[in-house]
């Protein structure tokens, strides 16, 4: 039986600590699905399609990408990884600070389905103070992206906030 995961986020937009986790993934799992949450209670910069684009923009030159599907959805996400047959979640933890949300969403949602677990993987130690948050803010001032995000989304960065009025 193969393994799968899913691997779930805002991707709001995917950074290089994102990429680094799900090259991981690639290693431990057959095949990982990046979920795209699309939560209308959430302000985002891109949209739903616009970040499964970058991702698969991201990820198109990558030898482990043949294991890797991107999809987004709304609503619980118990709920997605039924629909999809998975019982693995994955999520990243940077640094402890991290720890405490990562470990009550994990129990939440061990409570609303017990069957299914959450995996915790940890970045290379020089991405772990990346965050999607930190890159829109340097974005938004013009600062350099290039050590934070791969070109494709340091590009559509650049052009969602090209505009902006300070
Ligand atoms: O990248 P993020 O924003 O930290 O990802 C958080 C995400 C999207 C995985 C989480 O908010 C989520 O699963 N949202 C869907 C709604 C849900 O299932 N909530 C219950 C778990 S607390």
């Amino acid at each position: 039986m193969s393994k799968v995961a899913l691997f779930p986020g805002s991707f709001d937009p995917i950074t290089n600590g994102h990429l680094d986790l799900l090259k991981r993934a690639a290693k431990l799992f057959d095949s990982v699905i990046i979920t795209v949450a699309v939560n209308n209670r959430k302000d985002s910069v891109f949209t739903g399609n616009e970040r499964v684009e970058l991702i698969e923009e991201c990820i198109k030159n990558k030898s482990w990408n043949g294991q890797i599907e991107v999809e987004q959805f709304t609503g619980l996400l118990i709920d997605f990884a039924r629909k999809k047959n998975v019982n693995v979640l994955i999520r990243g933890v940077r640094q402890i600070s991290d720890f405490e949300y990562e470990f009550r969403m994990a129990l939440t949602n061990r409570r609303l389905a017990p069957d299914i677990d959450t995996v915790f993987l940890m970045p290379d130690e020089q991405l772990t103070f990346i965050s999607a948050s930190i890159v829109k803010e340097i974005a938004y001032w013009g600062g350099d992206l290039d050590s934070f995000v791969p070109k494709p989304v340091a590009i559509a960065l650049k052009n969602k906030f090209k505009d902006k009025s300070i």
